[in-house]
C-alpha cells in the first residue's frame, strides 16, 4: 500500500528574496551585501548576480497559478530587508511593502500559506557599511525590522521564520568569505553566530509583542548531519568538533539557552567570546512553534593526522567551496583537526553526496532531544545538468492575459532529480514513523535560481527558467510532485 502522511501535512516550495526576484533597482529598494559581493569581480562563478533573477517581482501572479497548479499547501518565501527599510534608521518604504501586502494577498486568494523568512542573507549594505553582523548593532536593527514587518503583515503570514541557515550567513560570510560579504576572519565568524543567535530571540520578541504569543514562529537551522569515519575515539571527537561548531553553537542558544562551554574552549584561540553580554543567551532562547531543518546531504569527517595538515588545508573544504573559485579557508573555525572526507556514491551536480538516511536521522535524533518541538523540512532538494525536451503533447498553465505560468511544448526529463525526491521522501516518512513530529516538507526550489556563488550554474528547481524569456517549463520533478501533494502520499 503507499504510504501516506498524516492528515493536515502541509507541502510545499521554498525560494528566497534575492534568488528569484530581481527588480533590484525597484520601488525604492537600496543594495544588499550581495549586490555589493556580486558587481566585485572573482566572487560569482559566472559574473551574474540577481539583478534580474527569476524576475518573480513582477511575474508573482503567474508564479502563484503555477503553484496552485502544483497543489501546494504553503509557499516559503522571504522579504529583502533593504526592500523595507531602505536607509539606516530610515522610514518604512511603503513601496516595498505594499508589493510584499500583494504577494501575501495574491497567496492567500489562492489558499496558499505564506511562510515567510525575515532574514535569508541579504543584509543592507548600509549595516555592513557599519561592520554588519560581527556588531551587535545588526542584531538590534534586525528586531526593528522584524517589529516593522509583523506590523505591517499582521495575520497575512502563517509562519514567521527569522532567519535561515544562519551557518551560512555567518561561517560563509565571514569565515571563509564564499558568501558575501566576503571576510575571511573566524573570529569575524563566530561574533556573527552570536549576534544572529540574538537577532533570532530579538526577532520573535518583536514578533510575539506586535501580534500576540498566537504568532507561529519559528527559526530555519542547516543541521549538518556529520559521520564519524570510523568508531576510534578520535574520529568520534572530530564528529564532535564539527558538530559542536555546525550544530550546537546555535540548538544551544536557541532551544536550550545555553552555549556549551566546550565551544567556548575549542574557540580559545580565535576568540574570547567578550561579544555575548549577558542575557543574551535568555534574549535568543524564546519559545518557538516549529523549527525548521534544512537538509541536503552528509559528511564523514576523521581526526587529522598532524602531518598532513597542510596538505589538506590547501584543498579547502571538499563540500562547501564553489569549484572554480579562488577560496582556500575552512569556513569553521577550529577544525584544525577535523578533516572531511571526499563524498561517495553519485554526487549531484554541486558535488555533494545523496543520503537519505541522514534526513531521517536528524529528524529523529531532533524529536527524541526535543520531545515537545514540531519540525519542519524547509528545504531539501538537488541540483543537476537539466536538458529541455521538446514535446507537443505538454500541456501549459495559461495565465490569462500574462501568457502563460508554465509554457506548452517543452519538458525537463530530471530522473535523477525525481529519484532524489521520491527517496527523501520515504526518508521523511520513516522520521515521521519513528515518532518525528513533522507537519511540513518545502522542496528546494519552486524554480531554478540564482544559486549564489554559483550563479545561475546549478538548477535547484522542480520547474525550469529559461532566463533568456523567463519562461518557465514543466521539469519530470514538479509532476511527481503534484502527485505526491495531491495523493498526500509517495507516489508509486
Ligand atoms: C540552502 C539555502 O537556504 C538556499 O538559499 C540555497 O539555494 C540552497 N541551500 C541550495 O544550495
Amino acid at each position: 500500500m503507499t504510504y501516506r502522511f498524516p492528515d493536515g501535512f502541509t507541502w510545499g516550495t521554498a525560494t528566497a528574496s534575492y534568488q528569484v526576484e530581481g527588480a533590484i533597482h525597484e520601488d525604492g529598494r537600496t543594495p544588499s551585501i550581495w549586490d555589493t559581493f556580486c558587481a566585485e569581480p572573482g566572487h560569482v562563478f559566472d559574473h551574474s548576480s540577481g539583478e534580474f533573477a527569476c524576475d518573480q517581482y513582477h511575474r508573482y501572479p503567474q508564479d502563484i497559478a503555477l503553484m496552485k497548479t502544483l497543489g501546494i499547501d504553503a509557499y516559503r518565501m522571504s522579504v529583502s530587508w533593504s526592500r523595507i527599510i531602505p536607509e539606516l534608521g530610515g522610514p518604512v518604504n511603503q513601496a516595498g511593502v505594499d508589493h510584499y501586502l500583494r504577494v501575501l494577498d495574491a497567496l492567500r486568494d489562492n489558499g496558499i500559506k505564506p511562510v515567510v523568512t525575515l532574514y535569508h542573507w541579504d543584509l543592507p549594505q548600509y549595516l555592513q557599511d557599519r561592520g554588519g553582523w560581527p556588531e551587535r548593532d545588526t542584531a538590534l536593527r534586525y528586531g526593528e525590522y522584524a517589529g516593522v514587518l509583523a506590523r505591517a503583515f499582521g495575520d497575512r503570514v502563517d509562519t514567521w521564520t527569522t532567519l535561515n541557515e544562519p551557518w551560512c550567513a555567518a561561517y560563509l560570510g565571514y569565515g571563509c568569505g564564499d558568501h558575501a560579504p566576503g571576510i575571511k576572519d573566524h573570529a569575524q565568524a563566530l561574533a556573527a553566530a552570536h549576534h544572529l543567535n540574538l537577532a533570532h530571540g530579538l526577532g520573535v520578541q518583536a514578533v510575539r509583542g506586535e501580534l500576540g504569543d498566537a504568532a507561529r514562529c519559528s527559526v530555519t537551522l542547516n543541521l549538518s548531519v556529520t559521520r564519524a569515519a570510523s568508531d576510534s575515539p578520535q574520529d568520534v571527537a572530530a564528529k564532535r568538533r564539527a558538530d559542536l561548531l555546525n550544530n550546537e553553537v546555535f540548538l544551544g542558544p536557541m532551544v536550550e539557552g545555553r552555549y556549551d562551554p566546550e565551544l567556548f574552549s575549542a574557540t580559545e584561540h580565535v576568540t574570547d567570546w567578550s561579544f555575548v553580554r549577558d542575557g543574551d543567551v535568555e534574549t535568543a532562547h524564546q519559545p518557538i512553534d516549529v523549527l525548521g531543518v534544512n537538509y541536503y546531504s552528509t559528511n564523514t569527517v576523521r581526526w587529522r593526522d598532524e602531518n598532513s595538515v597542510e596538505a589538506v588545508a590547501d584543498d579547502g573544504p571538499v563540500a562547501t567551496s564553489p569549484a572554480g573559485l579562488d577560496v582556500h579557508n575552512d569556513p569553521i573555525p577550529a577544525q584544525e583537526s577535523v578533516e572531511t572526507l571526499p563524498p561517495t556514491g553519485e554526487l549531484t551536480a554541486m558535488g555533494w553526496n545523496q543520503d537519505p538516511q541522514g534526513l531521517t536521522d536528524i529528524l529523529v535524533e531532533l524529536a527524541q532531544r526535543y520531545p515537545e518541538l514540531e519540525l519542519m523540512v524547509t528545504e531539501n532538494g538537488s541540483a543537476w545538468e537539466d536538458e529541455v525536451t521538446l514535446d507537443p503533447q505538454v500541456e501549459g498553465v495559461p495565465a490569462g492575459d500574462d501568457g502563460f505560468a508554465v509554457v506548452p511544448g517543452k519538458i525537463v526529463h530530471d530522473p535523477q532529480r525525481v529519484a532524489y525526491l521520491d527517496a527523501h521522501v520515504k526518508a521523511l516518512a520513516a522520521a515521521i514513523d519513528g515518532g518525528a513530529n513533522v507537519t511540513g516538507y518545502y522542496a528546494w526550489s519552486l524554480l531554478d535560481n540564482f544559486e549564489w556563488a554559483l550563479g545561475y550554474t546549478k538548477r535547484f528547481g522542480i520547474v525550469r527558467v529559461d532566463y533568456d524569456t523567463q519562461e518557465r517549463i514543466w521539469k519530470d520533478s514538479a509532476l511527481y510532485y503534484q502527485r505526491l501533494v495531491s495523493t498526500n502520499g509517495i507516489p508509486e
